[in-house]
């Protein structure tokens, strides 16, 4: 695609906001131009957190969810092109990855047949609302290739953060965190390595009714809790390697409230170092032990602005070297949201968007429905 402008828009499993972001894809990369953080309704998140799991007249709200989102995506993107003088009809693509709701990837399936991955946001009302072409559910063409349907930005990350002769890690710390190891061009490996922003989150919110931990401060006063790690830290999940991704479904508060059962009178403020140091070790490991000897170590999601989960990561990590990804050219708030940008020019162009090496797939496969403007 020659110098295209795409709207990438990315709301992840941390619910904070709609990522909204306009880039120009062509043959040299992919350039962030204008951003645009859309709210999201307290209201809307509930809903959202309510259909995240089992409950009664599941379809009926899951059904008025999906157009509810479609709304407000159209909406993200619109403001974002007002804001940026741009007109829609200068826009090739919207590429909208959705909210997630359910992930069940065949590696946490009881039976491979029945994952599946589900992300709402009525891309047919984006379409009609913007006029713009948009590109819709990239992950169930992987997971019906046998694949996880994610992570899918290691692709992306490939094919905008590769130098010849170093290997680097690229970090998505999002309400659940992936890593992308990069052996000089090649893209060796990705996966997501457990929880990232996410139990930090929810434990905050429980304890001191925020939604999150600016910079890390709480969890950066506390004790980190040996006996819990180590319970923490034996989820099977963290004994698997090759393709696999998790979601929130796995790790949440009721699986921590468990882990923490056996021990007695903690602090909130404990758990919380406890829970920062979880998703550090866990981060750490996965680049330390993914196979590929790593000098450098970028980070991207909303967890590059904790400073404390940065801090334990520095020490961690030593002594490879670790940076947010604005050093190497993006502002780590909107790798993800210019991913999907890129992933739309990939599919309408005719050209594969995910990485079997990455998910397990059976092969290269085009991603997404196309929705015409
Ligand atoms: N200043 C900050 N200090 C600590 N954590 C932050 C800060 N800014 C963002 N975050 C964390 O990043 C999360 C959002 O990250 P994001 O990359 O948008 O995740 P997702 O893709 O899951 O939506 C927030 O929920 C919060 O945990
Ligand atoms: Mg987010």
């Amino acid at each position: 695609m020659s110098d295209a402008l795409v709207v990438g828009l990315m709301s992840g499993t941390s619910v904070d906001a709609v990522d909204s972001a306009l880039v120009r894809v062509n043959a040299s990369g992919v350039e962030l131009l204008n951003t645009h953080e859309h709210a999201i309704p307290p209201a809307t998140r509930q809903r959202i957190a309510a259909v995240s799991h089992t409950g009664p007249d599941e379809i009926e709200r899951m059904g008025e969810l999906d157009r509810e989102l479609g709304l407000l995506f159209g909406e993200a993107a619109l403001v974002l092109l007002e804001a940026a003088d741009t007109r829609p009809h200068e826009v090739t693509a919207i590429g909208s990855h959705g909210q997630t709701i359910r992930h069940r990837p065949p590696s946490g399936a009881t039976n491979a047949a029945q994952s599946f991955t589900l992300q709402i946001g009525d891309p047919n009302t984006i379409a009609e609302n913007t006029g713009i072409t948009t590109v819709a559910d990239f992950r169930r063409r992987d997971i019906a290739a046998g694949g996880e349907g994610a992570p899918l930005a290691p692709a992306f990350h490939a094919a905008a953060f590769t130098k010849k002769g170093v290997n680097r890690a690229i970090v998505n710390i999002g309400g659940i965190a992936n890593v992308t190891l990069l052996e000089g061009q090649d893209l060796h490996s990705g996966f997501d390595t457990g929880p990232g922003n996410t139990l930090l989150d929810h434990w905050v919110m429980r304890h001191q009714g925020k939604s999150f931990d600016r910079h890390g401060q709480w969890s950066a006063e506390g004790e980190v809790i040996a006996g819990s790690l180590q319970r923490l830290l034996q989820h099977p999940y963290f004994q698997r390697s090759g393709p696999r991704s998790t979601g929130v479904e796995v790790f949440n508060l009721d699986w921590v409230d468990n882990c923490l059962a056996e021990s007695e009178n903690l602090s909130p403020r404990d758990v919380q170092a406890t829970l920062a140091e979880f998703t550090a070790i866990t981060v750490a490991n996965a680049i330390q032990h993914g196979g590929v000897a790593v000098s450098e170590v970028y980070i991207c999601g909303g967890g590059a602005h904790n400073t404390d989960l940065m801090r334990r990561l520095y020490h961690k990590l030593a002594p490879a070297q670790l940076d947010s990804t604005s050093v190497i050219g993006m502002d780590p708030d909107w790798v993800e949201a210019a991913t999907f940008a890129w992933l739309a020019s990939r599919t309408l162009s005719g050209l594969p968007g995910n990485a079997p090496v990455v998910t397990g797939a059976e092969g290269l496969r085009i991603l997404g429905g196309i929705y015409p403007g």
